[in-house]
């Protein structure tokens, strides 16, 4: 089954709104460890808004699945990545202002630095994945430049097929073969594939179903109903609705 990494980005969101001690962003990984993800993602960015190093710390030391962390290929970065050693690295574009990522990281016109960074994170034996939009060149590029995952970004999708969208099947079906060629072009470059960006309990059974996606990276949606049903049930419903049985254990 599509393995899930839970994005707990939002559990520290809360904690810094009083820079107070709570809610544990390490207590969160436990319970989201416990309702049976596969791992766990944080992005650690430059302004420091909400995951802490302190924080990228403390979760090496007690993940025993797989920790993901997402950060931009800045130098800073990089030497935290090699110090704190998590299983993986996602390179992300980031942008001061963005309230959230926006897309994927243009390989293209980046090569030089991400190649950079990649040998390095590779020479900590840090998995390296790159979030990139469904664009076949954005795919062989990243391949190309040694990353051995790439993350598709899924927002578009995810826009299309939320509440109050007014697109039409054919345009989401199209969204959902253009990330299924890339999956195809990353498959033929043997990189892995993850995916992730607005995926919520409605819209992620199509995605998981898709052939080639290994591994999911979803945070917002989890988080938001957490905070009704707890982060033990908003885990393990976002697992049953991967195996496609939304809501299955209600
Ligand atoms: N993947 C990447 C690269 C991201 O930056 C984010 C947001 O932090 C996610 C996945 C998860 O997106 P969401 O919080 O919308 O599920």
């Amino acid at each position: 089954m599509v393995r899930l990494n839970v994005n707990i980005d939002h559990v520290a969101t809360v904690r810094q709104a009083r820079r107070a001690q709570e809610p544990s962003v390490v207590a969160a990984a436990v319970i989201a460890d416990l309702a049976g993800a596969d791992g766990i993602t944080v992005h650690l960015r430059g302004d420091r808004r909400h995951i802490q190093d302190q924080d990228v710390r403390l979760l090496r030391g007690i993940i025993k699945t797989h920790l993901n962390v997402e950060m931009a290929a800045t130098d800073e970065m990089i030497d935290i990545a090699r110090d704190i050693r998590p299983d993986a690295v996602t390179l992300v574009p980031e942008r001061a202002e963005e309230i959230t990522t926006e897309g994927g990281l243009d390989v293209l016109s980046a090569a030089g630095v991400l190649r950079r960074a990649v040998k390095q994170l590779k020479s900590a034996e840090i998995l390296t994945s790159i979030f990139v939009d469904p664009e076949p060149d954005q795919i062989s590029e990243a391949a190309e430049i040694g990353a051995e995952q790439i993350e598709i970004c899924t927002s578009k999708y995810s826009s299309l097929t939320e509440p109050g969208s007014h697109a039409g099947i054919g345009e989401i079906e199209s969204e959902l073969d253009r990330i299924l060629d890339c999956c195809r072009i990353a498959e033929g470059a043997r990189i892995q594939v993850a995916a992730g960006h607005g995926l919520t309990y409605r819209n992620v059974g199509r995605i998981a179903e898709l052939d080639y996606i290994e591994e999911l990276n979803i945070g917002h949606n989890i988080i938001a109903r957490a905070t009704f049903v707890g982060l033990e049930r908003a885990v393990a419903e976002m697992i049953a609705s991967i195996a496609g049985f939304p809501f299955g254990l209600k």
